[in-house]
């Protein structure tokens, strides 16, 4: 569709006929702005978001407003992109780097309730709501039930269940994707998919774990609740190269993804140390029993460890504190932050004890501050979930996951330092190979993007296959020609129609 102020007029005129004015945030609105950079947490994207804004916000109260706005946005030639948590860490959600394209963010953040049926162990959730109001609405309703989601409180249900989610619970009870039953979507011309049936099997396939913003807005997710006992075990213990890192590092590559389900270490590597963080879905002593006979070398101590209820750690992990009062998973509004750019790879070969001696003291440090995450797969993750059961395809010969965050301060005067680009080039032949896999829900525009919103499925090969799989991505690309054929949900990384295949 051409650019124009014109189309931008009638798309304005078009929303009011049917949504509060109110509702809709121009960019002449007071509360523009604010709105816009809420739940911005990457201070990367700010200036850019800013600097080219959207024609407006809207922030719909009800299904209907989705539909209207989807309506009006086809009819104008006016681009929507779909905003929950606002976490994407390119900022996909509501800045655009296509050029001659007008576009509006729908921003989801007033549909956020979360009804929980105990009896039944399910939920419904609207995307709008943060993971965190997700953990304190399951908590307060449902004592001894769990979801299985990400460790950041705030991030928004509608990217993350759209990409997977993944967390410390997933090697026992699978992605956050794995756990979806049912949804409700408005498609691409404006229909409202209330339920599977609606929806249709290859839709509702492509939603767990096909990305965000290429199928159509996902309203809300009825998800499956998991069981957990009443305190559960989280441990946190961290080793020095000094005190032998890369030997215990070396070591927990082959143990924790084949350790018992009910345990997950996690490995975050940063300043030199290694913080070798546990979860155990059970009490203290059996944490530390399974923990000291697979991997004696990390010394795990009661000192190092705490039992909590399920709540309380996901509050625990994320504010480092017990003082810190569980309506503090309800808070959306956190400071902007620093600024942030991720990677990630696939392990599928355990990395050599010389060579993460070499890692572990690659210079993070200077004016970048910065750290790696390693999360073991194996288990409800793993090689018991064939790879095209969901999108999601990194499941059998997975060791784990590494995400690379380079951290570096807003006030930086020279050009940004990419250790991260460094390491990464470093580790390709350790990792994942044909193609080099990467986790969409860390999105990095570095390994391809759709320029200027055309994109053909073979040009978007080249990164969609490394998010999910060759068979997977052809998948998803016909289903996108099915429910979206003339690509009217489109963003840097979205899914292109494959048409007349
Ligand atoms: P946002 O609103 O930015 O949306 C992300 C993408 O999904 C965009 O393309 C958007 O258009 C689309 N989208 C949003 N809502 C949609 C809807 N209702 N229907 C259809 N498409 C929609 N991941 C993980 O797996 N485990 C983790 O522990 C963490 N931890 C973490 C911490 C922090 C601080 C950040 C910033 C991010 C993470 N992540 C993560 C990554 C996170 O899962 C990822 O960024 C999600 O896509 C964020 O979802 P939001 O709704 O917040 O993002």
């Amino acid at each position: 569709a051409a650019p124009s102020s014109a189309s931008g007029h009638g798309f304005l005129q078009c929303l009011t006929t049917s949504i509060p004015s109110d509702l809709v945030l121009t960019q002449k609105s007071p509360s523009f702005e604010p709105v816009l950079v809420s739940s911005i947490r990457n201070a990367r994207q700010l200036g850019p978001a800013k600097a080219s804004p959207p024609l407006a916000i809207v922030t719909p109260t009800t299904a209907s407003h989705v539909r209207s706005s989807v309506l009006c946005s086809v009819r104008h030639g006016v681009r929507i992109r779909v905003r929950s948590g606002g976490h994407d860490y390119e900022g996909v959600s509501y800045r655009s780097t296509f050029s001659h394209e007008p576009f509006a963010v729908l921003d989801l953040f007033n549909l956020h309730s979360v009804r929980v049926d105990a009896a039944a162990a399910t939920a419904w959730v609207d995307s709008g709501a943060s993971i965190g109001e997700l953990y304190y609405a399951i908590a307060k309703a449902a004592p001894g039930l769990a979801f299985p989601a990400g460790v950041c409180p705030t991030i928004g249900v509608g990217g993350h269940f759209s990409g997977g989610g993944i967390g410390l619970m997933m090697r026992k009870y699978g992605l956050s994707a794995d756990n979806v039953i049912d949804a409700t979507i408005v498609d691409a011309t404006g229909n409202l998919l209330e339920g599977k049936a609606a929806i249709g099997e290859d839709l509702f396939w492509a939603i767990r774990g096909g990305g965000g913003g290429s199928f159509g807005i996902v309203l809300s997710w009825k998800v499956r609740l998991v069981p957990v006992p009443p305190k559960i075990t989280f441990f946190d213990v961290g080793k020095t190269i000094e005190q032998g890192a890369a030997g215990v590092l070396t070591k927990w590559q082959t143990v924790a993804p084949a350790l018992p389900d009910d345990l997950s270490i996690r490995a975050v590597v940063l300043n030199r140390t290694v913080r070798f963080q546990g979860l155990y879905l059970g009490p203290q002593h059996e944490a530390l029993r399974i923990t000291n006979d697979k991997l004696p070398e990390l010394g795990a101590t009661a000192k190092d460890s705490r039992e909590l209820s399920w709540v309380q750690y996901t509050a625990y992990i994320y504010f480092g504190d017990t003082a810190t009062p569980l309506e503090a998973l309800l808070n959306r509004t956190f400071p902007v932050g620093s600024f942030l750019k991720h990677k990630s790879d696939y392990v599928k070969t355990p990395i050599p004890e010389a060579t993460w001696e070499k890692i572990l003291s690659w210079p993070f440090g200077g004016a970048t501050d910065g750290q790696i995450i390693l999360e073991p797969h194996g288990g409800r993750v793993g090689a018991a979930v064939p790879d095209d059961e969901t999108p999601f395809p990194h499941r059998a010969g997975v060791l784990y996951n590494i995400q690379y965050v380079e951290v570096y301060p807003a006030n930086l005067s020279t050009s940004p330092p990419s250790w991260v680009s460094g390491l990464y080039d470093f580790v390709e032949p350790l990792v994942s190979s044909n193609p080099r896999s990467a986790y969409v829900n860390y999105r990095d525009l570095d390994i391809g993007v759709n320029k200027d919103g055309v994109a053909s499925y073979e040009s978007a090969k080249v990164w969609g296959e490394r998010y999910f799989g060759a068979a997977n991505f052809l998948r998803l690309a016909r289903i996108k020609a099915k429910v979206d054929p003339e690509n009217h949900f489109r963003h840097e990384q979205s899914v292109p129609p494959l048409l007349n295949y």
